[in-house]
Formats: C-alpha cells, structure tokens, sequence
C-alpha cells in the first residue's frame, strides 16, 4: 500500500490500474478511522480490484465556531488500519493541495441541504459537495462507499451525482456501532468517560422510535416525541434536532408510513453527535 500526497500521484497510479483494466473504489473521510470506515473500505476491496482511501480533513466543510483545529488526526494509525484491511493507496493531501489561494469554485444544493445538520450547519454541505465533487473528479472511481450514521449526507451525494451525471455508482453503507449501541465516530474520542454513557441516549431514543414504528405507529408526531423524551430524560445532553423525514427527498412528514429517516443531532457536553435509523418501503 502506498501513500502520496499529490493530484498528479493519485492520477499516475489509477491510469496505471486503468490501463490494465482494473475497477477502482473510492472510500472518501476524514482520517482518524475506526471499524464504520473500515466496513467502507473492505466492501470496496470487495468489490472492486484496487481502493483508494482519501484522507483528507477538509477546511472548508467547517464553519468558524467549529472543531477543524481539533479534529483527531493520526496518519500513521490510519495507514495500519488501511493496509490491514486491504487498501491499495491512501491520497493524504495537504489543504494547499486541494484549495489554491484563490479557490473560488463550489458545488451547492438547494433543497436537500437546508433542514436536518444544515439549519445549525449552513455552509457544511458546500463544502463536502465540493470536496467531493474534487476527490471524484481526481481519483475517477467506479464506486465510491460513504456510511449510513451521514444519512443527509449519502443523500445529497446520491443527489449530486445524479443531477450532474457523474460516471460513479454510490454504495451506502451500514452504521457501525460499539457493543452498547453507540453509533462509532471519530469524534467519539471527545467524550469524557461520563459523556461516553450520557451519548447512549441516542441509540436508546432511536431504538425506542424504531420500534414503535415496527409495532404499527404511523403518527411521525408521536414517534418524534417518544425519541426526544428518552434524550432529554440524560441530564448531559442537549438536543439540536430530532426530525423524521422522508427518506427520499428529506421533506418532514406526518406518517411513518413510507420510506423515513428518523435523524437526531445532539450535544453531549461539547460534543455534537448525530445518529438516526432508516425504513425503506
Ligand atoms: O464523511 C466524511 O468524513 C466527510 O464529510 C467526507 C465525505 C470525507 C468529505 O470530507
């Protein structure tokens, strides 16, 4: 496995690969990674004869009161985890790379971006589409893997790739969660070993939600409801949103009838977490 930091690396190495015919994944995040990104990676290495993991924190899906100083970073751990799990290249650009000094070129969405993570969020999505839009158009895959637990997100890249034709099919993937139900992130890492119980609410709120649906509950209401009182009832948390939706215009919805996400954002202590469960029908 290798690693590189330059466009023109990348771009060498898969007309190499293309020139002898082989299919290329693309596992785009953020480094720091943990069993939800190597479930993405080995499913590319399922699927296709090389991967390319990009491990990139990029500066302009945050916005000015948010983590980018902090976020955790560990190239040399990141690396361990992408060979062992059968990765074949690892594009770790500097930002300078990715963004000249007079970069002024965006992918924007209406829509899709607004409510959810994008009302406390407003330039978040931007960012991603753009960065996204780059990590596409530089590597060229034929798939390209991005987890479940960014359920907005892996909607508005299906959406992106739709609306501007892009050559690449989108595999969304699974969440992966920790033995007790926390939904795994890199940003788990924040939380103090008091925090790390609090953050449960999620996943219990959400399985209490999911589960009345299963049971028969059509009232989006009263299932919203049920979600935010098992949040709320942690005295660490904070919510920032919990919404049900539909699932394939993210629009809110009154019944649970059809193909929902049910998405929740909330502050534990400092730490902003996101989970949500998903019905298709
Ligand atoms: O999900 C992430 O880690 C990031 O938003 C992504 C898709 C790698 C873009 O920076």
């Amino acid at each position: 496995m290798t690693i590189v930091k330059t466009i023109e690396e990348v771009r060498a190495q898969v007309k190499a690969w293309r020139a002898e015919g082989l299919t290329v994944g693309l596992v785009p995040t953020m480094g720091y990674l943990h069993e939800g990104h190597q479930s993405l990676i080995a499913r590319s290495v399922a699927e296709n004869d090389r991967t390319v993991v990009s491990d990139f924190v990029n500066p302009i899906q945050f916005g000015p009161s948010e983590d980018l100083a902090t976020y955790p970073r560990d190239i040399d751990r990141d690396a361990a985890l992408c060979e062992q799990t059968g990765a074949d290249l690892i594009f770790h650009p500097e930002a300078e790379e990715m963004y000249a000094p007079d970069f002024c070129t965006y992918v924007d969405m209406d829509h899709l971006t607004k409510g959810l993570c994008g009302k406390t969020r407003p330039t978040h999505f931007r960012g991603v589409c753009t960065v996204v839009s780059k990590l596409f158009h530089i590597v060229q895959p034929d798939r390209a893997y991005f987890g479940q637990k960014d359920a907005q997100q892996l909607a508005v890249i299906r959406r992106m790739v739709r609306d501007l034709n892009m050559p690449l099919d989108i595999v969304g993937c699974p969440i992966i969660r920790e033995a007790d139900g926390l939904a795994k992130s890199s940003r788990n890492t924040y939380l103090s070993a008091a925090e790390r119980q609090a953050a449960l609410c999620l996943s219990r709120g959400l399985n209490k939600g999911r589960a009345a649906v299963e049971a028969g509950e059509t009232d989006a209401a009263k299932v919203k409801a049920m979600i935010t009182a098992e949040i709320e009832a942690e005295p660490l948390s904070r919510i920032d949103y919990v919404e049900i939706v539909d699932w394939n215009n993210l629009e809110p919805v009154d019944s649970t009838a059809g193909s929902i996400l049910a998405a929740v954002a909330v502050y534990i202590g400092k730490t902003r977490l996101i989970d949500n469960f998903i019905i298709e029908r």
